[in-house]
């Protein structure tokens, strides 16, 4: 009786071949604008403890009600796996004292996140997102450069019919005075909401304007407008971004509906949709978080960042690959000729050649067709007697330039050199 097969659990997926060197695209084109942009690398645990996500993205929220995988390790601690990563950035911030360094501190960050959600196309339980964040400036520069900068990743990806959203939720007196005006009318139309909607009046009144529900669509169509409410500064700091987003050139839609998932925002929020998606449209987004630090149990410093979803941004974009670093030499084996097969590619490596070796046991018409799909530059056909030049001990080194459609017979241990001097090394 065979084994039953295992698969990886739902909502997540292996990422194998093209999609692992279309990845590696995304990760080499999110380095080279960020940290052209000045920002560093930063690595978080996977795990963090469980109240970082609770007090950080906010009680009320769906992440942090139904959507975390949380779990207590031997020592009987809380822990949760990352929803999401502004938290544990500022974490790391409050805990390695970066306030003392040069503002804004920028970081950037390409991690798995994980979320129990209703797995469906472009979402996953565990999926991945490039991210950035910059901290301790409030300047509305700090807004659209990030702002900007997230545009010409999805640009550089070819994430085709990109559509950004844009609004601010003002600082926190003007979204509590908004909340009360927002709850009030809620009320006043509770009998046409939807029971979830209903349910969250108290809670979290501004997730209505996420409901598709038809009754609560129309009670949201004349609700009041936190935009309406802002404060004044909070208003000329919306003027100015908007005004720097029209500098560079980025087309964007106000929408004051926009509501994200996450508690922490204030002022700037912005989210970038797909039209090549399905359902799950959003492909990014983020904005100002000018309490997390200090709710952290930081210094009071105000916040800017975004995260791109990776897999949306292959879906939706044109998923070229990274194309694969080429082969120098491949080392083919003859009459079973595998230890100087072997030292020949040892050599080859050590002399900073990208080598391989025939390890699957191929006839030898295989090997070379093996070695033209890879595409190597040369091969090296090593025989029984392939430690030395062609002689008594049986046949030597045969070594092809593919390009040239040359061969020559060659002592083995000029193969390598044949090789640097044939790629201009030498
Ligand atoms: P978020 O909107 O929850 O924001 O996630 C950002 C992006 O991650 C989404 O636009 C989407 O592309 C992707 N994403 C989210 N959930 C899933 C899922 N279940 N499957 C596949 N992709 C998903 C944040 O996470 C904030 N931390 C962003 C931020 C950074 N705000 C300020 N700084």
């Amino acid at each position: 009786m065979s084994a039953a097969k295992l698969k990886a659990p739902r909502g997540t997926h292996d990422v194998l071949g093209e999609q692992a060197a279309a990845r590696a695209r995304v990760e080499s084109a999110a380095r080279a604008l960020l940290e052209g942009a000045g920002y560093a690398r930063i690595e978080t645990p996977t795990f963090e403890a469980t109240e970082l996500f609770a007090r950080g993205v906010g009680a009320s929220t769906d992440i942090v009600q139904k959507e975390m995988y949380t779990f207590t390790d031997g020592g009987g601690r809380s822990l949760t796996l990352r929803p999401e990563g502004t938290a544990p950035v500022c974490r790391a911030y409050v805990e390695h004292g970066m306030h003392k360094l040069r503002a804004p501190v920028k970081l950037w960050y390409l991690s798995s996140f994980y979320r129990y959600e209703r797995a469906q196309a472009g979402r996953q339980r565990q999926f991945w997102q490039v991210g950035a964040e910059a901290l301790g400036s409030e300047e509305p520069a700090v807004d659209a450069e990030s702002i900007v900068l997230l545009c010409a990743l999805l640009d550089e990806l070819d994430v085709r019919e990109v559509r950004l959203r844009l609004s601010s939720l003002g600082g926190p007196d003007a979204r509590a005075a908004y909340r009360e005006r927002l709850q009030a009318h809620l009320r006043a139309h509770e009998a046409a909401l939807a029971p979830e909607v209903r349910e969250r009046i108290d809670l979290n009144p501004l997730r209505a304007f996420d409901s598709e529900h038809d009754g609560t669509r129309a009670v949201m169509a004349t609700a009041p407008r936190l935009l309406d409410h802002l404060s004044t500064d909070d208003q000329s700091h919306f003027a100015e971004v908007r005004a720097l987003l029209d500098e560079a050139g980025v087309a964007y839609a106000i929408d004051p509906t926009l509501v994200r998932g996450l508690d922490y925002y204030t002022r700037t929020v912005f989210e970038l949709t797909s039209d090549a998606l399905g359902a799950q449209s959003g492909v990014g987004g983020g904005g100002r978080y000018d309490g997390l630090v200090a709710q952290l149990g930081g210094p009071s410093t105000p916040g800017m960042g975004w995260a791109m979803g990776i897999e949306r941004a292959l879906l939706a974009g044109d998923a070229r690959a990274e194309a694969s670093p080429a082969i120098d030499l491949f080392v083919a084996v003859s009459d079973g000729a595998a230890r100087p097969a072997f030292k020949l590619l040892h050599e080859a490596r050590t002399a900073g050649l990208a080598a391989q070796m025939e390890l699957a046991g191929r006839s030898l018409k295989n090997q070379l067709a093996h070695a033209e799909r890879l595409g190597a530059r040369y091969v090296a056909v090593v025989g029984a007697g392939g430690d030395g030049a062609s002689g008594a001990g049986g046949a030597g080194t045969q070594l092809k330039d593919v390009q040239a459609h040359t061969q020559e017979e060659i002592s083995a241990d000029a193969v390598v050199h044949a090789v640097l001097r044939g790629r201009g090394a030498l």
